[in-house]
């Protein structure tokens, strides 16, 4: 595996796969690689003969009260891990390298921005959508993975693509999971034991919503109240919204038919979870 740290040995490696016409696969992460990562990688390493990784903790889409500062990381242990699942090249590049001075450009994302995480991170997915921007620029992908666990991500990275006509083909990828149902996350890292143990709930409280849908209830509120109610009574942990919406437009529901995310975010003491479902009903 190579890794490379500038822009400029990135695009040797670019130009070299494409001239020996590989095709290229991308997976963006900022590193602290758990399986949920090289899950992304294994899909991309199914479907193309190279497969660029990059890690990148991107100043641009944390908020001033936000853990930029204290994101974990451990880049030694992330390049034996990429090397592991079959990464060709591993992208690191520091801010300097991605953002060597102010840019001119700022992108704004319109839609899909309003609701679930975007209300509580604002300028969040602004900063997404530049990053991976850059990223669709510099390693000129055929196709790019990212991981459904973050479903509104995905919608408006599907979005950028569609309204910038990237020549990028966009694969979501299954949320992996701990045995007990947890989602793999870079911030578990940030939870106490007793928070711990309490945190699958997020994902069986959402269960217990989909269920409900999935055996004909069709009230959108009455679908939310009873995954609030699990969480509230299980989850030891501040909600920050519970919302059924139609998937990928994010839009509010008159009744829960057609193609729902069911979406929570919670708040522990020194991290916030996320996790969905997507799923079909009515
Ligand atoms: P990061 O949180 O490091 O996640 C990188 C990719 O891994 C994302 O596509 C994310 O959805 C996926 N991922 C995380 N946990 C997962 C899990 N348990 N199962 C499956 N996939 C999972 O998301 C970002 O970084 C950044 O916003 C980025 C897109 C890199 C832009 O900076």
């Amino acid at each position: 595996m190579k890794v490379v740290k500038t822009i400029q040995e990135l695009k040797e490696f670019v130009q070299a796969a494409k001239k020996a016409g590989h095709r290229i696969g991308l997976v963006p992460t900022m590193g602290f690689l758990h399986e949920g990562h090289l899950a992304l990688v294994q899909k991309a390493r199914e479907e193309n003969e190279a497969v660029i990784m990059s890690i990148f903790v991107n100043p641009l889409q944390f908020g001033p009260d936000e853990d930029f500062e204290r994101y974990p990381r451990n880049l030694e242990r992330d390049e034996q891990l990429a090397a592991g699942a079959g990464v060709d090249c591993l992208f690191t590049p520091d801010v300097e390298e991605m953002y060597p001075e102010p840019s001119i450009i700022a992108m704004t994302v319109t839609s899909r921005t309003d609701k679930l995480c975007g209300v509580k991170r604002p300028g969040h997915f602004d900063g997404v959508v530049t990053v991976v921007t850059k990223l669709f620029h510099l390693a000129e992908p055929d196709t790019a993975y990212f991981g459904l666990k973050d479903a509104q991500q995905f919608a408006i990275i599907d979005g950028l693509v569609k309204s910038l006509n990237f020549p990028v083909k966009l694969v979501g990828v299954d949320t992996v999971r701990e045995e007990d149902g947890l989602a793999k996350s870079s911030r578990n890292v940030y939870l106490t034991e007793e928070e711990r143990m309490k945190a699958p709930h997020l994902q069986q409280a959402l269960k217990l919503g989909v269920q409900a849908a999935a055996q004909g209830e069709e009230n959108v509120q009455a679908i939310v109240d009873l995954t609030i109610s699990h969480l509230t009574a299980y989850a030891g942990a501040a909600i920050d919204y519970v919302e059924l919406l139609s998937y990928p437009g994010l839009m509010p529901l008159k009744k829960a038919e057609g193609k729902m995310i069911l979406a929570a975010a919670v708040k522990y003491s020194k991290a916030r979870l996320i996790d969905n479902i997507i799923f079909t009903a009515g």
